[in-house]
């Protein structure tokens, strides 16, 4: 059934395929996981896709993590073209800004820079920092956050960071319109990773979750299921 619903790729090999053709435009998009599971990677690949059509992209880091670190992180894997970052990929620390303001300053903060850059693709990375520094206003942030990236173009990937054995973080599950999770586990000496659709707004997606590997040349890709 065509429901009308907009999409974009996701930049992500193999994705696409489990969520008929794409991430809703516009949307705000969960990839939860543990520490190294590949959200960052995920996130890249995002906006690379969406450089290469031409798109605008907007990077917040919660961590302040210079320009230069991103770069050398990011530089490592050859899908990643460096001459991107600064035009189409505009990159916004939020680090400072996290342990001085409160969260109606950086909503504002945020939703200036998108009215700067006009992006179609917005990355938060990873929001969850937010909500050691914010405490009781999270909630609150995190409600007027989506609210506000609906009112623009985009679709946004917001990361959300989880101890291992933590399933997702539940509370910004909510409020977004998809929810995918990254995972990792020790099988046989081997560390698999693996990626599962719980939720996607207006979409049969594939359901159980399905191996991941990252690569240097193309970042994270979905296997074919072994089933
Ligand atoms: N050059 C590389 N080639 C292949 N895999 C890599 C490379 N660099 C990092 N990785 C993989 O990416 C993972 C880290 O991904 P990252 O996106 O930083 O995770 P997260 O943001 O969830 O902590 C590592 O666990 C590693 O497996
Ligand atoms: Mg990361």
């Amino acid at each position: 059934m065509n429901t009308g619903l907009q999409r974009i790729p996701s930049g992500i090999d193999g994705l696409d395929e489990m969520i008929k053709g794409g991430f809703p435009f516009p949307s705000v998009v969960l990839v939860a996981g543990s520490a190294g599971t590949g959200k960052t990677t995920f996130a890249m690949n995002f906006l690379m896709e969406g450089a290469k059509r031409g798109e605008q992209g907007l990077f917040f880091t919660t961590l302040s993590e210079p320009t230069q670190w991103m770069l050398r992180y990011a530089g490592q894997f050859d899908f990643v073209k460096k001459d991107y970052f600064g035009n189409e990929i505009r990159y916004e620390d939020m680090g400072l800004l996290l342990q001085r303001e409160g969260y109606e300053e950086l909503l504002d903060f945020i939703d200036d820079k998108i009215a700067e850059t006009m992006p179609q693709r917005i990355v938060i990375d990873p929001i969850t920092v937010v909500g050691a520094f914010l405490e009781e206003d999270y909630r609150l942030f995190l409600f007027e956050l989506t609210n506000l990236l609906k009112n623009w173009q985009a679709t946004t990937v917001l990361t959300g960071e989880v101890k291992p054995g933590e399933p997702y973080p539940a509370q910004i599950s909510y409020a977004v319109d998809s929810v995918v999770i990254l995972s990792m586990e020790e099988e046989e000496g081997t560390r698999r990773k693996y990626l599962e659709v719980l939720k996607m707004r207006g979409t049969d997606h594939t359901a159980g979750r399905q191996p991941l590997t990252i690569t240097q040349k193309d970042g994270v890709i979905v296997l074919k299921s072994r089933f």
